[in-house]
C-alpha cells in the first residue's frame, strides 16, 4: 500500500468526516473534511455523502470507517442513533460500491479504542483495558492485553433504578437534554464507571468522545479503584483507529 496511506472516515448522528491518515505515525495529514450526517440518515443517503466524501480526496485506495452501531463481519446490528433501517444491512458493501475502493467497516467506539491503544494514551498497556466514548451515545471498546474484543456495547447496560440503559442517562446527548452541569453529570457518570468497575475489574478506563475533553470539570467527581484517564487526540480517534483496521485488513488479507 503507497506509503502506508488510507483515508480514515467516522460516520456519527451528526456529521461525516475524514481526512488522509498516515499509518505509520498515527496522524491525519490532511485537514479534516466534514460533511453535514442527512437527515434522515437512511442507508442510501449516507452512503450519498460518504461517496461526496471520496471525491473530495480523490481517493482510490482503502478506506476505513467507524460506524454507530453493532458492526459483525460488515453488517449493522443495531441502530441507537442512526436511522433504523440501518439494520440487517451490509453496510461494507454498500459503502465499498458507493466509493469504488475497498472499505473496512467496525464500530465507532473500537475504532476509537485502537487509536488510543496504538498511538495513544492505551499504547504499551497490558491486561484489560476499556474505552468509553462520551458522545451522542455512550460507546464502548474492550482490549485484552492490546487485542479488541469487539461489539461490547456497554453504554446498553441497565443501572439500578433507571428505565432505560445508561446511554439514555450519562452520554453527551442526555447531558444536555436533562440540563446537567459537567460535575452533576460527573457523579452520575462515576456511578455508571463503578458498575463497569465491578462487573470486569479493568486495570484502566481511557475516556474518549466530546466529553472527554471536558475532563478537567468532572475529574474530581471520578473515584475508582482503576486509573481512568482524557485519550486525547481529539475528534480525529474515530478516523485514525478506522484507518488503522483497514490498515491490518488489507495487509493480512490472504493474495490470491
Ligand atoms: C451505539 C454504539 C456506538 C455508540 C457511540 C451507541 O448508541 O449503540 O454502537 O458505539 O452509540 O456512537
Amino acid at each position: 500500500m503507497k506509503n502506508h496511506i488510507v483515508l480514515g472516515v467516522d460516520i456519527g448522528g451528526s456529521g461525516i468526516k475524514g481526512g488522509l491518515i498516515d499509518i505509520k505515525k498515527g496522524e491525519m495529514i490532511t485537514e479534516r473534511y466534514r460533511l453535514e450526517t442527512p437527515q434522515p440518515a437512511t442507508p442510501a443517503a449516507v452512503a450519498a455523502t460518504f461517496k461526496e466524501l471520496i471525491d473530495h480526496f480523490d481517493w482510490k485506495g482503502p478506506v476505513g470507517v467507524g460506524f454507530p452501531a453493532i458492526v459483525r463481519h460488515g453488517k449493522a446490528l443495531s441502530a441507537s442513533n442512526i436511522d433504523a433501517s440501518w439494520i440487517g444491512v451490509d453496510i461494507t458493501k454498500l459503502l465499498s460500491k458507493a466509493a469504488g475502493c475497498p472499505v473496512y467497516v467496525l464500530n465507532d467506539a473500537d475504532a476509537a479504542g485502537i487509536a488510543a491503544m496504538h498511538y495513544g494514551v492505551g499504547k504499551g498497556e497490558q491486561g484489560v483495558v476499556f474505552m468509553i466514548t462520551i458522545g451522542s451515545g455512550i460507546g464502548s471498546a474492550l482490549f485484552m492485553d492490546g487485542k479488541l474484543v469487539p461489539n461490547t456495547e456497554l453504554g446498553h447496560i441497565y443501572l439500578k433504578n433507571n428505565k432505560e440503559v445508561a446511554e439514555k442517562y450519562i452520554s453527551g446527548n442526555a447531558r444536555k437534554a436533562r440540563g446537567l452541569g459537567w460535575s452533576a453529570w460527573g457523579k452520575q457518570f462515576n456511578k455508571y464507571l463503578l458498575h463497569l468497575e465491578r462487573l470486569f475489574s479493568p486495570d484502566l478506563i481511557i475516556l474518549g468522545g466530546g466529553g472527554s475533553k471536558q475532563f478537567a470539570n468532572f475529574q474530581d467527581k471520578i473515584q475508582l479503584n482503576c486509573r481512568v484517564i482524557p485519550a486525547g487526540l481529539l475528534n480525529q480517534a474515530g478516523a485514525i483507529g478506522a484507518a488503522y483496521y483497514a490498515w491490518e485488513m488489507e495487509t493480512t488479507k490472504p493474495k490470491h
